[in-house]
């Protein structure tokens, strides 16, 4: 009989990847297409991607669909980015259902428009029972308003007499963000070559190594997702400690 081989440190894949999908305009724009036609492409990378985390054992995959600033692109490309969405939800639900993918929404909801909000809870309601990946899709999301939210919750809980601010400790603010109950992520991707966070998971990446990949969104493969991965193993993480 074969020798089990004990799982290394080193092949153990990090529990949470979030990652920041840009770069869908530019690679239009490098093709003489229009910004649509890259959010198109962008979206069957988000299907690849959902399948390679969970054959390379991930257990959180998180992706940044829409930001709160996103609002700012002209009307006719959020409706061409919120017709995908739809679109992406419609096909895929069953198909993500079926491979026990639970599916979870984080940002704020008030804004979108009511068939997406249905659609939403209908994706969350289906697959909430699911033990397989964990799809966290955040849209209409910004850190900003995360933590404005959480606070003004915590505020009135104080207000109210329910509790007494000195209780108020890591643990008790991050259960009032919407990602209550997802482990912080270990590895955060940005595409397209931008190094910046863009109001993504501001207090949830405190520790998170940062990995930026020149590749375009429409571009990225299970090897980009890979090669990310394989980065984050050569990080050492420390924690503040020596
Ligand atoms: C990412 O691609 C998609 C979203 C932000 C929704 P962009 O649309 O930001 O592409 P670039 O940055 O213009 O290339
Ligand atoms: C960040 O990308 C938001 C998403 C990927 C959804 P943007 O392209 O909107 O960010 P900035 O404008 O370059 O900071
Ligand atoms: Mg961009």
């Amino acid at each position: 009989m074969a020798n089990p081989s004990p799982q290394t440190e080193a092949s153990t894949p990090p529990r949470h990847v979030a990652i920041i999908m840009d770069g869908n305009g530019r690679w239009a724009k490098a093709r003489g297409l229009p910004r649509i036609a890259g959010h198109q492409r962008g979206a069957e990378s988000v299907r690849r991607t959902v399948e390679a985390a969970g054959e390379l054992g991930i257990d959180f995959l998180t992706l940044y669909a829409f930001s709160s600033e996103n609002w700012k692109r002209p009307p006719a490309e959020v409706g061409d980015l919120m017709g995908l969405l739809r679109l992406y939800l419609r096909r895929e639900l069953a198909r993500l259902h079926q491979n026990d993918v639970r599916i979870r929404f984080i940002g704020d909801r008030d804004r979108l428009a009511k068939d997406i909000v249905d659609l939403i809870e209908e994706a969350e309601d289906t697959t909430r029972g699911n033990g397989g990946l964990t799809l966290v899709i955040a849209l209409n999301y910004g850190a900003h308003a995360e933590i404005l939210r959480a606070t003004r919750a915590l505020a009135e809980e104080v207000r109210a007499g329910r509790l007494a601010s000195e209780d108020i400790d890591e643990d008790v603010f991050a259960r009032q963000l919407h990602t209550t109950g997802v482990p912080d992520p270990d590895l955060v991707i940005r595409t397209s070559g931008e190094q910046r966070l863009s109001n993504f998971l501001l207090w949830q990446a405190a520790y998170a190594e940062l990995v930026f990949m020149d590749t375009l969104w429409p571009d990225f493969t299970k090897d980009s997702l890979r090669e990310a991965i394989h980065e984050f193993h050569r990080r050492e993480r420390r924690y503040g400690a020596t």
